[in-house]
């Protein structure tokens, strides 16, 4: 079975050369659902693998309003359901309260990350300019997908396997308001609990909120900020919540005077704030570290007195000699191209007892997009798995696994001109360790103008796939993905 369920009417102009918008980053408008009766498979399915593999994407549908940023793109999710040896794709838009007035309208109504002064309606976002569009991060929990932008939209729940858009989360959304909520939510896979925030402009703030396994919101508070802030990362662990305030924000004279820039401040230490998840109002404790930015964690876990942080860091987050490019693409770029920016894994740690915070370097790769298994989630745990980077793109060419104890790595690259998106570990059924399971990967190959599904041995990635599948369509790059176990289909465990 290989149906067209929908096909959105793009107006995206013709000549419209945005290299966002064009080659890996070539948005769809057709909905599928298909499943392995009809597309190509090769290798095998693995019996033991139960659940499904989500992708989010920024797939513009509409004609930018002014200058198009790919973290502007209206949310797309992929889904790959795998079920006794069989498997069944489907994609689906996320019907955001923004996709569908545009869709309503027949064009843009909201502009951009980069031109939000051009907003003619309120928006969302930190800003409050932006179209919700949903697109970045994607996760499950109490049995339904939370589709959400990187700054802060509704809350947008869908089905985990068919998709359906379910409207935003009316417990959530009650709590967080217009602040709406953040990526970077993580759950804590041994009590259910999801951990979320946001972070308004206006008053400058990060709000953290808790989420019991049963979707209610049991806890939520404001952090006071200096100045607006630009996080994205959060962290748990077993007993605490770890929000940063890092110094890549909008220079505060330009922002008084109505302009936006954002602008590393190298002289002003990375901060991280470390709050009991028992008490969420007690008072955060502050740790400081060198100047850098970081987008994505592996893990965070405790260790005696001691939070262990592992997380990608950047010194030059906006790419060496960025303000001499004239060309906005080419700024973007720059901040995107992780071979520029440099963006290393490293480990960070927090004494809670003696104040005192230390940094070292884990491994000299260029990565991005770490992630762990989802039952380590928090806690003390041995591998973690992250994008390997096309230099001079932001493009992800392969898979590297670190093994945390002895230092060792295993990688697999996806070919010439083959690009993934977030790898995300699937535990086998009756899974026997913490990497006894499989990495899922969508991958585009660009010169045979199709995608594929990939499913590598954890313990062997360096042998290439066990198995693939097509797609019915090259998809465009993506943005975040996650693995949600079978067991958690309909709810987190202790639920059912
Ligand atoms: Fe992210």
């Amino acid at each position: 079975m290989l149906k067209v369920m929908n096909e959105e009417r793009c107006t995206i102009l013709e000549g419209n050369d945005s290299p966002f918008l064009n080659g890996a980053f070539k948005p769809n408008f057709k909905e599928y659902n298909a499943d392995t009766s009809s597309l190509t498979v090769k290798g095998e399915i693995p019996e033991d693998l139960w659940g499904v593999y989500v992708r989010n994407t920024h797939n513009q549908v509409h004609e930018p309003l002014g200058k198009y940023h790919p973290f502007d793109g209206d949310g797309m999710l992929h889904a790959m359901y795998f079920n006794n040896g069989q498997a069944e794709y489907r994609n689906r838009f996320v019907h955001t309260t923004g996709f569908l007035a545009e869709k309503g309208a027949g064009n843009a109504l909201w502009p951009g990350i980069l031109e939000p002064d051009r907003r003619a309606f309120r928006g969302w976002g930190a800003i409050g300019a932006m179209k919700d569009n949903a697109g970045t991060d994607i996760i499950c929990h109490a049995g339904k997908l939370l589709a959400t932008m990187s700054q802060g939209s509704e809350p947008w729940r869908l089905d985990p396997v068919t998709l359906e858009n379910l409207g935003p989360d009316p417990k959530l959304a009650s709590v967080v308001g217009h602040d709406g909520i953040a990526g970077e939510f993580k759950i804590d896979s041994k009590t259910g609990d999801m951990v979320f925030l946001n972070y308004p402009e206006n008053p400058p703030c990060i709000n953290v909120g808790i989420a019991n396994a049963a979707g209610d919101v049991v806890d939520y508070r404001r952090v006071d900020l200096p100045s607006p802030r630009w996080p994205h990362d959060l962290g748990i662990t077993e007993n605490f919540i770890i929000i940063h305030d890092l110094p890549l924000f909008f220079d505060a004279e330009l922002l008084a005077a109505g302009k936006r820039e954002l602008r590393f401040h190298d002289h002003i230490p990375s901060r991280f704030g470390i709050i009991p998840r028992a008490n969420l109002h007690a008072d955060v404790q502050w740790f400081e570290t060198e100047p850098s930015f970081i987008l994505h964690s592996a893990n965070y876990y405790e260790h005696g007195d001691e939070i262990i942080m592992d997380s990608c860091l950047s010194f030059d987050p906006k790419g060496p000699g960025v303000s001499e490019h004239k060309d906005h693409n080419a700024r973007i770029m720059a901040h995107l191209d992780k071979h520029q920016t440099k963006t290393r894994l490293h480990r960070l740690t927090f004494n809670l007892s003696t104040g005192k915070s230390s940094q070292t370097r884990i491994n000299d790769e260029i990565v991005e997009f770490p992630v762990c298994a989802n039952a380590v989630k928090g806690y003390p745990y041995r591998y973690a798995y992250a994008s390997l980077f096309e230099p001079g793109q932001w493009l992800m060419n392969g898979i590297i696994k670190f093994d945390l104890n002895t230092g060792a790595t295993t990688r697999y690259h996806y070919g010439p001109q083959r690009y993934g998106g977030e790898v995300h570990f699937a535990a086998k059924r009756n899974s026997q360790s913490e990497d006894d399971g499989y990495l899922i990967v969508f991958v585009q190959d660009l010169a045979a103008d199709q995608s594929e599904c990939l499913i590598l041995d954890a313990q062997a990635i360096d042998q290439g796939p066990v198995g693939s599948i097509t797609l019915p369509e090259r998809i465009q790059t993506g943005t975040h993905a996650c693995w949600v176990e079978g067991e958690r289909l309909h709810g987190e465990p202790q639920h059912l």
